[in-house]
C-alpha cells in the first residue's frame, strides 16, 4: 500500500521529532548540533576509500580541518528508508541534514536516485554554514556559525555521502560491487597500480596517497593486517615488503610496487601453519589478537634476519619494541620467537 509522501523538511524548518534508533526522540538533543545522515544500512565512514574523500576535501580547506570521531554523540547514521526518513520526506534517498542546538534545520542537501552530489556544491554548502555567528533571527534561531569540529563532521559525513550506494533501489549499482570499482569512485586522481602481493598480482586503481595499508584491507579485503594506531606506533600493520619487516600504514601503496609484499594470509602455505604461527599458538603468545598478525610478521622477519642479532629476551625485545600489544602478551611472545630461533 503506498504511503502519503511527506514535503521534505527545508532549511530553516524546525526538524520533526522523530524516534532515533536508539529509541530516544530527536528533540532530546536539542542543546547540541545534530547531523542526520540518511543513509543505506551498510553506510561506514571508518572505511578507507570514504576517508581518502574526506582527506581530499580537507587539503582543499588548509590545515584548519582534523579528522574527526564519527562515533561522536552527535553523529547518527539512519536508514533511508526508515520512519524518520519518511518524516524528513527523504525516504529512499540519501540525505544529510544539520540541525542546529535548537533543532532547526541549518543545512540539508539530498541525493535523489540514480545520481550524484558534487563535490563542489558540498564544499560551498559547508563552507557557508562555517560563517561567523549571526544575530538571533526572529525566530529566535542564530543565523550561522557551526562550531569548527560540526563542521568537519558534516565535511566528512558529505564527504561519505557522495560515495554512498544508492537508498531507494536497495543498495547501488553493481559497480561499486568491484574493489577497482570503489577505487575508482574514490577521486578522479586514481593512477594504475600494480602489487604482488603473496605471490598474485593485483592491478588497481589508486590515489597515489593512499597507503599500502588501506589498499590492503578496504581495496583488496586483505583484513588479517590490522589497522591500530594508522600512525606508525603500534606495529599492528607489519607487513614484509622483499623480506623486511614493514610498517604498511607508513607505506605507499604505490611505493611498494615491484616488491614481495608478504601479508599475514601469505605467511603459511596451505593447511599448514608457519612454525612462528604454531609457536604462537602453543605459547598462548596473544589475548584479544587484535597485535597478533603484526606482532608475528615482525617476529618472522626477525628470525630471518640474519643481520640481527636476537638471541636473548632482551634482544627481541629491544628488537620487537615497535610491535606493542595492549594485553600484554609479551612474556609469552618472547618465548615463541625463541622456540623458532632455536628451531
Ligand atoms: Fe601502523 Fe599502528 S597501524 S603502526
Ligand atoms: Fe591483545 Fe596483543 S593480544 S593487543
Amino acid at each position: 500500500m503506498s504511503q502519503p509522501i511527506a514535503r521534505a523538511v527545508q532549511t530553516g524548518d524546525l526538524a520533526p521529532d522523530g524516534v532515533l534508533p536508539d529509541g530516544s526522540r530527536l528533540s532530546a538533543l536539542r542543546g547540541q548540533p545534530v547531523i542526520l545522515a540518511f543513509a543505506p544500512d551498510e553506510w561506514d565512514p571508518t572505511l578507507a576509500y570514504q576517508s581518502e574523500i574526506f582527506a581530499r576535501l580537507s587539503r582543499e580547506f588548509g590545515s584548519g580541518a582534523a579528522f574527526v570521531d564519527t562515533a561522536a554523540e552527535d553523529w547518527h547514521a539512519l536508514d533511508c528508508r526508515g520512519a524518520l526518513a519518511a518524516q524528513f520526506g527523504v525516504a529512499g534517498q540519501r540525505a544529510l541534514f544539520l540541525l542546529d542546538e535548537y533543532g532547526v534545520v541549518r543545512w540539508k542537501t539530498v541525493v535523489p536516485p540514480g545520481q550524484d552530489l558534487r563535490p563542489g556544491q558540498v564544499l560551498a554548502a559547508l563552507e557557508a554554514l562555517n560563517s561567523p555567528p549571526a544575530a538571533p533571527s526572529s525566530g529566535g534561531v542564530f543565523g550561522g556559525g557551526l562550531s569548527r569540529r560540526t563542521f568537519v563532521t558534516a565535511t566528512l559525513a558529505a564527504a561519505a555521502l557522495l560515495l554512498l550506494p544508492g537508498c531507494g533501489d536497495g543498495g547501488g549499482s553493481s559497480d561499486q560491487d568491484s574493489p577497482e570499482a570503489e577505487a575508482a569512485a574514490s577521486g578522479t586522481d586514481n593512477i594504475p597500480v600494480t602489487l604482488n602481493i603473496n605471490g598474485k598480482t593485483h592491478r588497481l586503481q589508486l590515489d597515489p596517497r593512499v597507503a599500502l595499508l588501506d589498499a590492503l584491507r578496504e581495496n583488496l579485503h586483505l583484513t588479517g593486517t590490522k589497522k591500530g594506531c594508522d600512525h606508525g606506533q603500534c606495529g599492528a600493520c607489519t607487513v614484509h615488503l622483499d623480506g623486511q619487516s614493514t610498517l604498511a600504514c607508513l607505506t605507499l601503496a604505490v611505493m611498494s610496487q615491484g616488491k614481495e609484499i608478504t601479508t599475514i594470509e601469505g605467511l603459511s602455505t596451505g593447511e599448514a601453519l608457519h612454525p612462528m604461527q604454531a609457536a604462537f599458538l602453543k605459547h598462548d603468545a596473544f589475548q584479544c589478537g587484535y597485535c597478533t598478525p603484526g606482532q608475528i610478521m615482525a617476529a618472522t622477519a626477525l628470525v630471518q634476519d640474519k643481520n640481527v642479532r636476537a638471541g636473548s629476551a632482551v634482544d627481541i625485545r629491544e628488537a620487537m619494541s615497535g610491535n606493542l600489544c595492549r594485553c600484554a602478551a609479551y612474556p609469552n611472545i618472547i618465548a615463541a620467537i625463541q622456540e623458532v630461533q632455536r628451531a
